[in-house]
């Protein structure tokens, strides 16, 4: 059978009840069209609302903008979304190339990244990169269009930033 693994809402739309829109991507999940349904750029109030209309499967993930340059989501969707088993999807997690540019000028908080590259054996990138991916329910999705990049940022996960490398990186950038 073809399906789809997952299927999301790109952007809630004021436009069309979330109740229709809920309903028909159940219905899909139903007939096996789609084997998960998920969100992006909702919040708590939002993701809640659109459980309400699903009846016999859960909202497993929310993709949302989230890295070292935007912890904005730390404020209540993250914690909302690991309290209720939502895997978060990180986008735009090297700020669209913010963070690269931040590197290139040598930023204050950018010699971190450098520092932390040199103890794990990385590059800056990777290290931003595994920050995003920190927290158990998050993963992230970045774009790259050249191959060197596709294939840094492949190493940017398995491995880890201990706990107070983490917590460094995140009162420097916060
Ligand atoms: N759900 C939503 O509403 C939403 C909104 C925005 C984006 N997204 C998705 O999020 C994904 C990524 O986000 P994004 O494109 O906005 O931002 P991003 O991944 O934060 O940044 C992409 C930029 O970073 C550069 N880059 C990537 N790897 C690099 C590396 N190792 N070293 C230096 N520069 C590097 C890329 O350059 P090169 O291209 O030259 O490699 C590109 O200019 C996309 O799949 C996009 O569709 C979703």
């Amino acid at each position: 059978m073809k399906y789809v693994d997952l299927y999301m809402i790109h952007w809630p739309n004021e436009r069309i009840p979330l109740s229709e829109t809920m309903k028909a991507l159940e219905r899909l999940y139903k007939e096996g069209k789609t084997r998960y349904i998920g969100v992006s750029n909702f919040g708590p109030r939002l993701i809640e609302e659109a459980q309400s209309h699903l009846s016999t499967t859960e909202i497993v993930a929310n993709q949302v903008e989230y890295g070292l340059h935007d912890m904005s989501i730390e404020a209540d969707t993250l914690p909302y979304c690991e309290r209720n088993g939502i895997t978060v999807t990180a986008y735009s997690p090297l700020g669209q190339g913010r963070i690269a540019m931040e590197l290139k000028a040598k930023t204050k908080r950018s010699e971190i990244l450098y520092e932390l590259a040199k103890k794990y054996s990385k590059s800056p990138i990777q290290v931003a990169l595994n920050w995003v991916i920190w927290r158990e329910n998050v993963i992230t999705i970045p774009k790259a269009s050249k191959i060197s990049h596709v294939e840094e940022n492949a190493g940017g996960c398995g491995w880890r930033l201990s706990p107070e490398d983490y917590e460094r990186l995140s009162r420097a950038w916060r």
